[in-house]
């Protein structure tokens, strides 16, 4: 069982990847030509909000798993500072898009494009704990 969450996280981690990069690249494009919020970027936003929420809910039965084996700081990357790293990702991810969809329409672009830049980088970052990006 733990295996087999644990080949389902690491696979998930390409998805999250991609649709992290497509959210910035869309996002800050079109902040940058000076475009206006639109349909595309609503969804967008929402599809990569459910994609990474799907791999919190792998690391969090993950890391109940390995705290029950009793394997969580037996290595400190991977079952400590990684899991931290990206719950931080995770909670400014969300904090980040409220912040975007409650703010005027003119600056959701750039609120947008500030959000998913940061996280993109928390979560390589976070990666990084566990052996790589890719
Ligand atoms: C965007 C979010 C995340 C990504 C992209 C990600 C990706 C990964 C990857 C690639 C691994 C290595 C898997 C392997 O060695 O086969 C891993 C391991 C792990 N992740 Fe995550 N993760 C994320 C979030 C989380 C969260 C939020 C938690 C827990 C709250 C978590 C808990 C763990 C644990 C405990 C391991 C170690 C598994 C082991 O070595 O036995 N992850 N993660």
């Amino acid at each position: 069982m733990y295996y087999f969450f644990t080949q389902a996280h690491d696979g998930w981690r390409y998805l999250v990847i991609l649709a992290l990069v497509v959210a910035v690249a869309v996002y800050l494009v079109n902040w940058l030509r000076g475009r206006t919020w639109s349909q595309l970027e609503r969804r967008i936003g929402l599809y990569t909000v459910i994609v990474v929420d799907i791999q919190l809910l792998f690391g969090l039965i993950l890391w109940g798993m390995a705290a029950s084996m009793g394997i969580v700081g037996a290595n400190a990357a991977r079952t400590l500072e990684h899991p931290f790293t990206m719950l931080i990702a995770i909670a400014l991810l969300h904090i980040g898009w409220i912040w975007t969809k409650k703010a005027d329409e003119a600056v959701r672009l750039r609120n947008g494009s500030l959000t998913f830049i940061i996280v993109v980088l928390l979560v390589l970052a976070g990666l990084t704990r566990v052996g790589g990006i890719l």
